[in-house]
């Protein structure tokens, strides 16, 4: 990319920009990605933030950036690229006249409209770009979760955007999708014949997809007593990277085609309605525990609510109705406060159709396909090796390791700095099309419905833990168990 480019980001003093934005555009400029001359505008409706602003970035890039990242001569070049530009959304006055006339000095290049805001005020950012005359054939606008409550406001959100920007100038970012290892794993499915001929219900038992987090709260206690794990996780993330595992080969590596091959595996979700919903779910939310041996408070504690029964933790059982897929149960799962932070996605393959060797030579374990999204980047392969260390004839799991840090010294994954320049790029593939998040909502929605008419409430679980035993129970039904991060053999 050799072409400067401008982006602005509204809510450029918000907790996004500080965590994820500018530190992914300090790589940008690290990695000399960033084209000379190129504009970071930094919206702030608070005048004193416009004028602290390159000290408030300093700070975020130190505290946000990984240890031995920061560098104060490559901060510094970050800094002439950045400028904080004084701007109140809503009103449409003189400050969006003076962005005009910003953009306007450099009226030929790509325009990049990062909404770093809530969504309630995206309609009116995008009358106000449209009324400035500040949208033309180079301006494209990123739009973060979350996208909507329901498949109705989801609607109503992509709607008020679709009145001023096309479709295909819109981009809509799951960090997910952006995320290397991700994009290997279609790497993986696509250009390895011999998965191709392992990837269905003929072999396959079962596929986790597991997010657990360590964090709780951090500070969005309002927004996501509102929202709970479901719509923060499953609805997006769990569901994109069930869309990865599970779709059929697109026929080219291009958006429109890997969209289109996406939203039929959503089409072909079967819906969880009222019974169904209880007995293929279970909702969680944490207590108290410990981690890592300190002492963490509950839910409620961080809350600062008597009661809630927003769900902290969700475990579910999904199946795909078409032919690949037929009867292969898919487990989802994520958590706040869980014992570890890890995203992997377990394939687990069917036993052996039939056992050659006599019991003394060991148990046989069922090859397993491990793709680790976080903490670290890797692809493993359980396999059965005879035990070296013998001359009897004795069995043993080895494991086929690819571990992308120890592979790819230099290899500093960031999605979101990805997913910026791909949107640069004009490439979108990555982002997420208005078809694929109004279908995730049509199979979340009735979900939520049977769990808001039942009695039920979420099982408790200790911080700490790897969520209610319930969860384990979902999986014990169908002879199956958890992978938990590698405590399993
Ligand atoms: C966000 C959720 O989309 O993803 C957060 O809103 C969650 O609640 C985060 O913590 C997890 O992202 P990552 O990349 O840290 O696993």
């Amino acid at each position: 990319m050799s072409q400067p480019f401008d982006i602005v980001i509204f809510g450029g003093a918000g907790d996004l920009a500080y965590r994820k934005l500018l530190p992914a555009l300090y790589r940008t400029v690290a990695e000399g990605k960033l084209p000379n001359g190129s504009r970071m505008i930094a919206c702030c409706r608070n005048p004193d933030d416009v004028a602290t602003y390159h000290e408030k970035a300093y700070a975020a890039l130190r505290e946000h950036l990984s240890e031995g990242e920061y560098k104060s001569d490559c901060a510094k070049q970050f800094q002439q690229h950045l400028q904080s530009f004084e701007l109140d959304i809503g009103s449409a006055d003189q400050r969006w006249q003076n962005m005009a006339e910003l953009l306007d000095s450099e009226a030929d290049r790509v325009r990049v409209y990062y909404l770093a805001i809530p969504p309630t005020i995206f309609g009116v950012c995008c009358q106000n770009l449209h009324a400035f005359k500040l949208i033309n054939a180079n301006s494209r606008v990123v739009v973060e979760k979350p996208l909507g409550y329901n498949a109705a406001s989801a609607n109503a959100i992509n709607e008020e955007i679709a009145r001023y920007f096309d479709e295909s100038a819109i981009y809509r970012i799951d960090h997910y999708l952006g995320k290397e290892t991700v994009q290997n794993l279609m790497a993986l499915r696509f250009t390895n014949v011999i998965f191709e001929h392992l990837w269905d219900a003929k072999t396959i038992d079962h596929v986790q997809i597991s997010i657990s987090e360590t964090v709780g709260l951090e500070g969005r206690a309002g927004f996501y007593n509102e929202a709970g794990a479901l719509r923060d996780m499953v609805q997006n993330h769990l569901l994109q990277l069930l869309c990865l595992v599970a779709m059929e080969s697109p026929h080219k590596m291009k958006a429109s085609s890997i969209r289109a091959e996406k939203v039929k595996v959503l089409e072909a979700l079967r819906p969880l309605r009222g019974d169904d919903v209880l007995r293929n779910t279970v909702r969680g939310q944490y207590v108290a525990g410990n981690h890592k041996g300190k002492l963490v408070p509950g839910y409620l504690e961080e809350l600062g609510e008597a009661s809630s029964n927003t769900e902290t933790f969700v475990a579910l059982r999904a199946h795909i109705d078409n032919w690949r897929w037929a009867r292969v149960p898919f487990y989802l799962r994520t958590g706040k406060r869980m014992k570890q932070r890890c995203a992997e996605i377990v394939i687990q393959y069917k036993e052996v159709s039939h056992r050659v060797y006599d019991a003394e030579a060991g148990a046989l374990t069922p090859n397993r396909l491990i793709i680790r999204l976080q903490p670290e980047e890797s692809i493993q392969l359980t396999m059965m090796a005879k035990d070296l260390d013998t001359l009897d004839m004795r069995l043993q799991p080895a494991a086929l390791n690819l571990n992308f840090s120890d592979t790819y010294k230099r290899f500093k994954s960031d999605a979101y700095k990805r997913l910026i320049l791909d949107a640069v790029a004009a490439n979108p593939s990555l982002f997420i099309h208005r078809d694929e998040v109004e279908h995730a909502w049509a199979w979340i929605d009735p979900i939520i419905e049977a769990w808001q008419s039942s009695d039920d409430t979420p099982h408790l679980y200790r911080a700490g833990t790897w969520g209610p035993p319930e969860s384990d129970e979902l999986l014990a039904e169908y002879g199956s168990a958890w992978f938990n991060a590698g405590e399993r053999a």
